[in-house]
């Protein structure tokens, strides 16, 4: 079906699960909104959180899209539910379940540590999806409010990076873990630097890979799969700044061109 996916995030960290759809996916159409006009979303209230997902899910819909990928961890968190209520015509894709079904697959992770935004880290929405599978993982998390704005300012594989990455991941609850989940959408462009702190002795999983192959497992089973050659992307945010098409750029790999709809208004 030569419809789109819709794929959505606070702002443009989300580009990071859409470049691995694009990749994983060369001939299927998206459409990306990002909800750059209440980034950051992981200070909201898990209230301000649904709604906003409710409109962006209406406009991607609205638009014709097949199926929903919500392309950031703090609105998985809080509006999957949601919106699987709102939409139950279309499969909806979110980053948490992915990552942790893969994480809990691998049974040598006995002590997984987590960083993520603080409305992540509050929901213990990690903790809770892994041990309901497996009671004997001992979940370790840390809210790293930090990151996020770091990186979408630029400011990574630098020594301020470093010394922000490793005040975080020095944190006492973090000594014995054997994996580390990147529990956010922007911090792939870290995962370097993070794996360089533990000199290569904790596993790091970021869910933009994990993410892009359940999209596309749910898209063969539901038949949705795209016969088409030429994908169409779009790029949507809901405060257009220049800032925003450079951090973009970060984000996706290259230069995209970013249109707004002040959906809001
Ligand atoms: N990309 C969002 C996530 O995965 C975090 C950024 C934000 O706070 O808006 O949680």
């Amino acid at each position: 079906m030569n419809k789109p996916i819709g794929i959505y995030d606070s702002g443009t960290g989300g580009l990071t699960v859409a470049k691995a759809i694009a990749e994983m996916l060369p001939n299927e159409s998206f459409i990306y909104f990002g909800d750059t006009a209440h980034l950051p979303y992981g200070d909201k209230s898990k209230e301000s959180i649904q709604l906003y997902s409710k409109r962006i899910s209406d406009f991607l819909i609205g638009k014709g899209c097949k199926a929903l990928v919500i392309a950031c961890n703090t609105a998985s968190a809080h509006a999957y539910a949601t919106l699987t209520e709102r939409h139950p015509e279309i499969p909806i894709i979110n980053v948490v379940d992915p990552t942790v079904e893969y994480c809990v697959k691998d049974k040598s992770y006995k002590k997984i540590g987590i960083i993520a935004t603080k409305g992540t880290v509050t929901s213990r929405i990690y903790p809770r999806k892994i041990k309901k599978v497996n009671p004997e993982i001992q979940v370790f998390q840390n809210a790293t409010p930090l990151l996020a704005p770091m990186i979408e300012e630029g400011f990574f594989n630098n020594r301020i990076s470093q010394t922000v990455i490793n005040s975080y991941l020095s944190a006492k609850n973090f000594k014995e873990i054997d994996a580390l989940i990147l529990a956010c959408t922007h911090y792939p462009l870290i995962k370097k630097e993070v794996e360089r702190y533990f000199k290569d002795n904790v596993a790091v999983i970021d869910s933009a890979s994990v993410v892009a192959t359940v999209t596309k497992n749910v898209l063969i089973k539901n038949n949705l799969l795209s016969s088409s050659q030429i994908p169409s992307r779009q790029f949507f945010v809901s405060d257009y700044t220049k800032a925003f098409e450079k951090t973009a750029k970060l984000f996706f790999g290259e230069k995209i061109t970013l249109k707004e709809d002040r959906i809001w208004d």
